[in-house]
């Protein structure tokens, strides 16, 4: 059995599947996806409206005080989605603002290229109107102008939702100049991305929104102070954005409330799970969930077989064991094992499973969506690619692992330009730590020094 760790396109196999039925979903404690059907059909304006839609941007526009919607959104100290768990409300507060001062722009990053990742897809493909609902309230916060939704170019479905979602929202007055005669400007447009990961860098979509080769920029200037062409741009993940509404709807206490009591963060998150299991799919659940209970929802793993390892939030988090599962799936929890919460979406690996094939796969993806500016990434991920290979095909050489080591460990944290090198070691230097043993048995040569002079 092989485990492949795909990023989904729009294959009919992969379908966003939302696993728990309309009468599990309450709008007290699901405020992602209560409004959702199960028959995955698109809620479009008219049943949105009818389920309190709108309903936080109407309040906020009635207000038109930004100041009070960054301090709600601060105080319910609402996770970055996108993998960092940033704070939304902190990263608003950071926006330039003032008189002098452009209007910037709110973009969504709806790249999700994370291998293992397939939540935000379900949020756009059947909530569209969350998802502008939130970003209203992001523009009111940020003060910008237009926002854009990069997207994914292969999720073809969505990008078609979207654009008759936005039209909707621009026919009945939610978008556009003067949204419901309250004098606040502010309109979106979709961005479909070529298709690389590196384009969910955000400054590194930036200079793609912009036409310009996707390579990341320097921070600082971060984004709130100079972003896309000069002015104060926001970058947010879909789902960081689809939580605005609710917060701002039911306060910030409610929002923390939602998580469960041995978890810092709060709100629910958009969990999943996808490998050997018998039901991969998704489940809005509080925040702090265990991996146990994601898997025993799933229906465990598929035919009874044995769980060697996991990976909790897609290829660029760390390898996690079965022990892992009983802890809370948060960003502090996590990140305190080593390994990091990511997109919350779960891959998980059986015990026949070979992980230095498995290895050798993500470090091939890792190597050809560099960008190529930094050395350790460029030349590094490549290398940990080859000598995986030797290692699958039991040709490695005596000191391959010592170097696999190096090379993750020069990909660290703070030693490249962007995440990218870093989101790439961690895998790597999560799996030689737990499965040394696997890769010791890929090394049949001794090491042929080169020869001098
Ligand atoms: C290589 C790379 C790829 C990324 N891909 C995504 C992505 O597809 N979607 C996303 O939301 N964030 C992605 N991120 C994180 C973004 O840079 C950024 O932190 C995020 O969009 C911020 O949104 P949040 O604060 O709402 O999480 C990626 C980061 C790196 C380094
Ligand atoms: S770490 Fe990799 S992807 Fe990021 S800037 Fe450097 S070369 Fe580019």
């Amino acid at each position: 059995m092989s485990v492949s760790i795909g990023s989904q396109g729009d294959s009919v196999r992969y379908r966003s599947r939302l696993q728990q039925p309309e009468t599990e979903r309450h709008p007290d404690t699901h405020p992602l996806t209560w409004r959702l059907r199960d028959d995955g059909e698109v809620i479009w304006l008219e049943e949105y409206l009818r389920k309190d839609g709108y309903e936080s941007v109407r309040r906020a526009l009635a207000d038109r005080d930004p100041q009070a919607i960054i301090a709600t959104m601060k105080d319910a100290n609402v996770g970055g989605r996108g993998g960092g768990g940033f704070s939304a409300g902190l990263k608003w507060s950071l926006t330039l603002q003032g008189e002098d001062i452009p209007r910037g722009y709110l973009i969504c990053n709806a790249d999700e290229m994370e291998p293992g990742t397939f939540k935000d897809r379900l949020l756009m493909e059947q909530q569209p109107h969350l998802l502008i609902e939130g970003m209203i309230l992001g523009a009111l916060a940020n003060n910008s102008c237009f926002g854009y939704i990069f997207l994914r170019g292969e999720y073809v479905t969505a990008a078609r939702v979207l654009k008759r979602a936005i039209e909707e929202a621009r026919h009945a007055g939610w978008l556009g100049a003067d949204i419901n005669g309250s004098g606040f400007d502010f309109d979106i447009i979709v961005h479909t991305g070529a298709g690389r990961y590196i384009c969910g860098e955000e400054t590194a979509l930036i200079n793609s929104l912009e036409g310009k080769r996707a390579n990341p920029r320097t921070k600082p200037p971060f984004p709130g102070q100079s972003g896309a062409w000069g002015k104060p741009s926001v970058v947010n993940n879909v789902e960081t954005l689809c939580n605005a509404p609710g917060v701002i709807l039911n306060g910030a206490d409610w929002y923390q409330d939602l998580s469960g009591d041995s978890t810092d963060n709060g709100g629910t998150k958009l969990y999943g799970i996808s490998g050997p299991v018998e039901n991969p799919g998704l489940w809005e659940l509080p925040m702090g969930t265990t991996g146990a209970e994601i898997l025993d929802r799933a229906g465990g793993m598929r035919n009874g077989s044995e769980l060697k390892t996991w990976l909790p939030g897609g290829a660029s988090t760390g390898f996690l064991l079965p022990e892992h599962l009983d802890l809370p799936l948060d960003f502090n929890t996590v990140g305190k094992e080593g390994s990091r919460l990511g997109t919350g979406l779960m891959t998980m690996v059986p015990q026949e499973q070979s992980l230095v094939a498995l290895l050798r796969n993500l470090e091939e993806f890792f190597a050809r969506e560099s960008c190529g500016w930094c050395t350790p990434c460029r030349d590094g991920l490549p290398w940990a690619a080859k000598l995986l290979r030797a290692l699958e095909l039991g040709q490695g050489e005596t000191g391959d692992i010592e170097l696999l080591e190096k090379l993750a460990a020069d990909c660290g944290p703070t030693l490249t330009f962007c995440a990218h090198a870093p989101g790439a070691a961690m895998p790597l230097h999560t799996a030689l730590k737990h499965f040394r043993h696997e890769f010791e048995q890929g090394i049949s040569k001794p090491r042929i020094k080169a020869v001098e002079g």
